[in-house]
């Protein structure tokens, strides 16, 4: 791997191995999100904990330092709004030029596998990864549902990581679901995962997140069970003891019960 690419890996998998994003990129479809309608300041309370932060370039060049020492990776699809019959229609929202101008250290593009927009879709991140390759960009490809949440199984999931790597992406990003080693073994790349809304249970995202580690994922991007929880700060604590410091879900919870009480 070239030293650029290199470089800007070692920013979104960290020296274990295991990776932590914060996603707040949740606005370039469903508008200012209850929790997330000032990405800056949701933020700012949470950044220690995290290795990189999922934004649109819109929020990152409004509400996001430029001197953040966190590594940022740049949502860069889009096209279609909550207000949609059918949210698949994506494309490619932002040029190279512009992904060079933000130095991100990733850029992240959602794919829509079985969708009607299914053959646009795949080769728009085709196009972005030979846009980001000659730069050394890593794409994170996201297998994105829509709303057919029933989707999410490891038949489908393990189909859509696997297209999206063979495509090119550097990692792919997907949702935890049952026999999910059958997703990470058929994926040549890196596998995180994503978490869908809100459960009503905190020690259930840490069970998940823990149950998708040993099944072969290396980390999470993770947003609303972070950032809608009541204590947003202690959630993000405990989870980063899950990816980087080997705790189980009890001794996380144990800490997310603690922290700053
Ligand atoms: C969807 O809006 C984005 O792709 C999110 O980055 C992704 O769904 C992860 O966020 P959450 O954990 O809230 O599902």
């Amino acid at each position: 791997m070239d030293w650029g690419k290199a470089n800007r890996m070692s920013k979104v998998i960290k020296p274990d191995g295991n990776c932590f994003y914060l996603a707040m990129d949740h606005g370039y479809f469903q508008g200012p999100v209850t929790k997330l309608e000032n990405v800056g300041k949701a933020a700012a309370p949470l950044l220690e904990f995290v290795d990189a932060l999922f934004v649109t370039r819109g929020v990152l060049r409004a509400q996001i330092s430029p001197s953040t020492e966190t590594a940022i990776i740049l949502r860069v699809s889009g096209g279609t709004s909550m207000a949609s019959p059918d949210l698949a229609n994506e494309g490619i929202t932002t040029s190279i030029d512009e992904i060079l101008r933000l130095n991100v250290a990733a850029v992240g593009f959602s794919v829509f596998v079985g969708s009607d927009y299914e053959h646009q879709s795949l080769l728009d991140l085709a196009e972005l990864v030979n846009r980001c390759e000659p730069y050394n960009i890593p794409v994170m490809a996201v297998t994105a549902v829509g709303r057919e949440m029933e989707k999410r199984d490891a038949r489908y999931l393990a189909m859509a990581c696997r297209i999206c790597s063979e495509i090119g992406a550097s990692v792919v990003k997907t949702y935890y679901c049952e026999d999910f080693e059958k997703v990470t073994t058929g994926c040549p790349v890196p596998v995180v995962i994503a978490g869908g809304p809100k459960t009503n249970n905190d020690l259930e995202v840490l069970e998940f997140v823990y149950k998708g580690m040993q099944a072969g994922a290396i980390g999470v991007n993770l947003g609303r069970n972070i950032w809608q929880n009541d204590r947003p700060r202690a959630m993000a604590r405990a989870l980063q003891g899950i990816i980087h410091q080997s705790l189980t879900p009890k001794q996380a919870f144990e800490l997310f019960q603690t922290f700053e009480r």
